[in-house]
């Protein structure tokens, strides 16, 4: 594949075969060259999951037909153990159908003079609906070795995330973290509020560590664009909304340096 010039960043898909068709799709109508897709993507191949293979042909076949692929990082949830069994390309990333690609967490790749970065992974606020080893996993967090892996790799301008950093003032304000875990309106067990905000918290020591000027995430399931201040300069992050919703929520169209496009 050449350089790709016109990125289009796609948000949580979770298997939705319609949503990601549509993805697809909307790909070919504004001429971008791949999809980057920021996790959730729904990689279920086992087959007790029933549809997680036919999602990847049905995928792949539309894929084909587009000239397009679609690389993903990986999300909260996926089949975790899975991806992990394909193996890693020479060029550090896995094949996980034709035309489907997994970035594993730190794979970072230059575009241009941009140096870009895949951060997958996050913590499942619904994990005690879940059971380990079926549809929950330990390794979906990026761990503090990971962290300090990805820091020491050096610095990266564009990062392609599941999760969002702590501190954009949309998300904190959304999120009430300006107030203690148990203070909040929320449904979620305060453990797993706990190990969110942890999380959100190590994404901000990766993001000031790799000095990024962009942020791209899902995970939160909301379209928002927000500027944080960090101590090496204004940080631009963008968060994608999920599957079922509008297409200018779900996906964003960039160039090679993470700048938006503007629709024509
Ligand atoms: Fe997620």
């Amino acid at each position: 594949m050449t350089e790709p010039q016109r990125i289009l960043l796609a948000g949580d898909l979770h298997m939705n075969k319609r949503a990601a068709l549509e993805v697809i799709d909307h790909a070919q109508a504004v001429n971008a060259d791949l999809i980057l897709q920021v996790g959730d993507f729904g990689f279920w191949p086992r087959a007790r999951y029933g549809g997680g293979v036919e999602y990847v042909t049905i995928l792949d076949d539309a894929l084909e037909s587009a000239g397009l692929e679609l690389w993903f990082v990986p999300g909260n949830h996926e089949d975790w153990p899975e991806p992990s069994k394909l193996p890693i390309g020479h060029d550090g990333r896995r094949a996980a159908g034709a035309r489907i690609v997994e970035l594993p967490v730190g794979y970072h790749w230059t575009w241009g003079a941009t140096r870009w970065l895949a951060v997958g992974g996050a913590p499942s606020v619904d994990k005690h609906l879940r059971t380990e080893g079926v549809d929950w996993f330990p390794e979906e967090e990026v761990s503090e070795r990971q962290a300090a892996a990805v820091i020491d790799a050096g610095p990266a301008e564009v990062v392609v995330a599941h999760d969002a950093p702590m501190g954009t003032p949309f998300l904190s304000e959304r999120l009430q973290q300006h107030v203690p875990p148990a203070l909040r309106h929320n449904w979620w067990p305060l453990e797993a509020i706990v190990r969110a905000d942890a999380h959100q918290e190590r994404m901000r020591r990766i993001l000031e560590g790799v000095r990024a000027s962009r942020w791209f995430h899902g995970h939160h399931h909301v379209r928002y664009s927000s500027n944080m201040e960090a101590p090496h300069g204004t940080v631009r992050v963008e968060g994608l909304a999920l599957d079922g919703t509008p297409l200018d929520e779900l996906t964003l169209l960039v160039d090679s340096r993470g700048e938006p496009i503007p629709p024509t």
